[in-house]
């Protein structure tokens, strides 16, 4: 066994697909690339996550307390990786890396259209956010893109290595 497994674990144990996290404050839009969440409840759908108190979107979400969680495809990989290597603080990342903002229905944040999936998201519970950065989101609406049946999404290893989601199979199974 090596000695170097402890560096390893997040990219053993990555958690799902990139998002891209949508927030805004006072007509100003942000997106912040993200990939530390985690299924807690299926119905309503509770999504815990933690997000650096270093990013732009972590002062605006704690203080709107909603966002857009907005899931990505392979296409989009490359400006995963822009979104998730430059700050809001500096400049609109809607702007600079052509992504669209569409309206969402029950948060003020805006959607990302060339996403495949968008679900709106607002905080329901905060306590475990001063000492991990963990906010606990319930996602209230969930948009998908009928057109895209098998959804290659990407997901993080850690330092630059992505696994593009692919052959998907079905088994018997109890659990939901
Ligand atoms: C693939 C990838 C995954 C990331 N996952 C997270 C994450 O789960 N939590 C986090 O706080 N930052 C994560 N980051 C870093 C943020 O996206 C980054 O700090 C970003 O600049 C924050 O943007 P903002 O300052 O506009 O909020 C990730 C970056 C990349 C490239």
């Amino acid at each position: 066994m090596t000695l170097q497994l402890i560096t390893k674990v997040y990219g053993l144990l990555e958690p799902g697909p990139v998002v891209l996290v949508t927030t805004a404050h006072e007509g100003r839009a942000n997106i912040m690339t993200m990939s530390w969440h985690t299924m807690m409840e299926f119905e309503p759908p509770i999504v815990g996550c933690v997000i650096s108190n270093r990013d732009y979107t972590f002062g605006i979400l704690k203080q709107t307390k909603e966002c857009v969680s907005n899931i990505p495809t392979a296409e989009l990989a490359a400006t995963v990786v822009d979104c998730g290597n430059t700050s809001g603080r500096d400049f609109d990342k809607f702007e600079v890396f052509q992504l669209t903002p569409a309206a969402a229905s029950l948060v003020k944040t805006p959607l990302i259209d060339e996403c495949y999936a968008n679900l709106e998201c607002k905080v329901v519970d905060a306590r475990m956010v001063a000492k991990y950065n963990f906010f606990i989101l319930e996602v209230q609406k969930a948009w998908f893109a009928p057109s895209t049946k098998r959804p290659r999404t990407i997901h993080h290893q850690g330092k630059g290595m992505f696994m593009v989601a692919g052959r998907t199979i079905k088994l018997p199974t109890k659990v939901k």
